[in-house]
């Protein structure tokens, strides 16, 4: 058994934690973390969590553990918190020796200037960019095997850039994209806020953060690093518009993502049929991401870590049009978390992972 921890349990990531790492086979939650609920069991802070385990079962999470303070030494810890909050927690759990899967954004970005310019924080440790390994195991699943600490990526980032990473590349389109992404109210956390009161959320839709999200940089990291990886650099081209929209749902993200396809010599452009394959042949071997021929809905994935991904080509304007939806809270994180912890411990990276969606 391997033990882990969470640090910031009172989370809705942390929670989300809890219930993934109960039916885990092989690590066991040895310690939970946070400010708010110190000295409190954590069946107290989750009532819902006294039905796990029973007398004759193993219990991976065990209902009377005592919040602490601090997270107590372990083999693996997840880091629930802020940006800024997170990093202070990540300093000290690796120089503990601690591995550290860290969700927040503190060491997804590889550029300093560039997290600063966007987190308006002045980051607490810039030598660690250069050693996180980012946490997108269809990207760089050898990395993570070996790594200390792991930038998980966000919720809206992960379904943008699996909807995009096999068109890029294959430097089958224009290096201009638009991301339309929808996620539901989960994604804002527990911390309460006036935009995310039930009367404000509740039959409304809107559009925000539309003069550039956080998630942008990101974005644009890893779709840079997709087009020069497969040969096809776009350099200082790459203009992303991503605008993200608050739904009335409480979990799920759905991203539409169009760009032009590039034609070539004979200004030819690819067909659907084409399309879909060069899709499903990038994630022939990939356990959560599916290419799927009819339109996703976040419905198919809730409190899953799987990930559907809809190309088609729209033929009146040679333009790819991609659909990607996932659970933000399980593929856009705690299970994306738990898939880079299995690796980071060498167990397969399905482990504990396998349910499928509750539907409707
Ligand atoms: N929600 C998502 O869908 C999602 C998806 C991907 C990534 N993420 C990232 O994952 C992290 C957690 O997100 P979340 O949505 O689960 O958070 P959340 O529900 O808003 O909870 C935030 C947690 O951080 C603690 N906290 C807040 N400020 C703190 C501080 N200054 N010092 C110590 N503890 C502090 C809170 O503890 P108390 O109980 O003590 O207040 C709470 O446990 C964030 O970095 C977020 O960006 C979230």
């Amino acid at each position: 058994m391997i033990s882990v921890s969470i640090v910031a349990v009172t989370s809705y990531t942390g929670l989300e934690l809890v219930r993934l790492l109960a039916q885990h086979p092989v690590f066991y939650v040895s310690s939970v973390s946070a400010r708010s609920a110190v000295g409190k069991q954590l069946g107290e802070v989750f009532p819902q969590l006294h039905a796990i385990g029973g007398a004759n079962t193993v219990r991976r999470v065990d209902p009377a553990l005592l919040v602490t303070e601090e997270p107590e030494q372990t083999d693996v810890a997840f880091v629930c918190l802020p940006h800024a909050a997170a990093a202070e927690s990540v300093l000290k759990l690796l120089t503990r020796g601690i591995k550290v899967v860290d969700l927040s954004a503190d060491f997804r970005l590889r550029n300093v200037s560039v997290y600063e310019e966007w987190y308006k924080h002045v980051h607490p440790a810039p030598w660690l960019l250069e050693t996180a390994v980012y946490g997108l195991c269809e990207r760089y699943r050898e990395r993570i095997g070996s790594a200390a600490l792991i930038a998980n990526p966000s919720c809206h980032v992960t379904a943008s850039i699996l909807a995009l990473i096999p068109a890029f590349a294959h430097g089958v389109i224009e290096p201009q994209v638009i991301i339309d992404s929808k996620s539901g109210v989960s994604g804002a956390g527990r911390s309460l806020s006036l935009t995310t009161h039930y009367a404000e959320v509740n039959e409304d839709v809107s559009a925000y953060s539309l003069t550039g999200h956080r998630h942008l940089p990101e974005i644009v990291q890893e779709l840079e690093a997709a087009a020069r990886d497969g040969g096809h650099p776009v350099d200082d081209a790459l203009r992303i518009t991503f605008v993200p929209h608050l739904i009335p749902m409480t979990r799920g993200i759905l991203a539409t993502c169009y760009a032009d396809l590039k034609p070539d010599v004979h200004g030819r452009v690819p067909t659907a049929e084409e399309m879909y394959k060069l899709y499903e042949q990038y994630y022939a071997n990939e356990p959560f991401v599916h290419v799927v021929n009819q339109a996703p809905h976040t419905k198919w994935t809730y409190g899953s870590n799987h990930c559907f991904v809809y190309p088609i080509v729209d033929a009146r304007t040679h333009r790819l049009v991609v659909v990607s939806c996932l659970d933000n809270l399980v593929k856009g994180a705690a299970g994306q978390a738990v898939q880079n912890a299995n690796r980071l411990c060498g167990l397969p990276e399905t482990t504990g992972l396998s349910s499928v969606a509750v539907y409707p």
